[in-house]
C-alpha cells in the first residue's frame, strides 16, 4: 500500500466509529469509500444494507456481498460516509470528481449525519484550487458554461467521454474564486438545465475524519 492508501485505510476504519448501531448507512464513492468497504468486510460490520451513491460502488458493495438498498424504500439512513475533493475549516466541500455529485448530494441530504472520510492532502483554507464539477443536462451544458463563466468568471472544461450515472454531462470550472460557497452553490443550482453543482456547502459534513501520517484527527 502506498503511503497515501494508508492514510485512506486509517481514515476508513476511523469512520467505522460512526455507524455503530446502524442498520442502514449511506456509502460514497471514490478510491477513499472503496477502503471503507473493505473495512466492512473486514470487521464483519453487520447491517441490514446500504444505500448507494453510484453504479460503482454498488457493483463494490455487491461483490463483498453487502445488499443494496433503494433510497425509495428505506425511511432512514443513519449516517453516511463519502470522500471529497477538497474540504475547507468549515467542513463545505467540493465533490464529484468521480462524477458521483447528484446521487451523493441527495444522501448527503437524506441522511442524519453526513462523516466525510479524506487523507490531509484534501484540506484547504479556501474551495476552488480543485475544479469544480457541475452535472447539466446534454442540451443545456454550452449555456451553463457561458452562464457560470459570466457571473464567476473561471474557465469551464467538458468532460469528454463521461456520462454520469444519471445519463447527463459534467462540465469542470477551473480557477474559480469561491469565496461564498454557499451564495455560489445556490445561484448555480438557479442555472436551467445545472441539475447539480458539486459545491457541498448549503449543507457541509457533519464530521470530517483527516489522516495524516501518523494520528487521525476529527473536525
Ligand atoms: C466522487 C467524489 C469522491 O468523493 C471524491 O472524488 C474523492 O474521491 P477519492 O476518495 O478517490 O479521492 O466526490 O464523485
Amino acid at each position: 500500500m502506498t503511503p497515501q492508501d494508508q492514510k485512506k485505510r486509517k481514515t476508513a476504519e476511523a469512520a467505522l466509529d460512526y455507524i455503530k448501531g446502524a442498520r442502514v448507512i449511506g456509502v460514497g464513492t471514490g478510491s477513499t469509500v472503496n477502503h471503507f468497504i473493505d473495512c466492512l468486510v473486514d470487521y464483519k460490520i453487520d447491517i441490514d444494507g446500504a444505500v448507494s451513491s453510484s453504479e460503482g460502488t454498488t457493483q463494490r458493495l455487491k461483490d463483498a456481498g453487502i445488499p443494496v438498498l433503494d433510497l425509495n424504500d428505506v425511511n432512514e439512513v443513519k449516517v453516511y460516509i463519502d470522500g471529497a475533493d477538497e474540504v475547507d475549516p468549515s467542513k463545505r466541500l467540493i465533490k464529484g470528481g468521480g462524477g458521483a455529485l447528484t446521487r451523493e448530494k441527495i444522501i448527503t441530504d437524506a441522511c442524519d449525519q453526513f462523516v466525510c472520510i479524506v487523507d490531509e492532502s484534501k484540506m484547504v483554507n479556501s474551495l476552488g484550487a480543485f475544479p469544480l464539477p457541475i452535472e447539466v443536462i446534454p442540451m443545456s451544458r454550452s449555456y451553463v458554461a457561458r452562464q457560470v463563466m459570466s457571473k464567476f468568471g473561471g474557465q469551464p472544461e467538458w468532460r469528454e467521454n463521461f456520462i454520469t450515472d444519471n445519463g447527463n454531462q459534467i462540465i469542470d470550472i477551473h480557477n474559480l474564486d469561491i469565496s461564498d460557497p454557499v451564495a455560489m452553490e445556490k445561484e448555480i443550482n438557479d442555472i436551467p438545465g445545472v441539475i447539480t453543482v458539486g459545491l457541498f456547502a448549503i449543507k457541509p459534513a457533519d464530521v470530517v475524519l483527516i489522516a495524516y501520517d501518523d494520528e487521525t484527527k476529527v473536525m
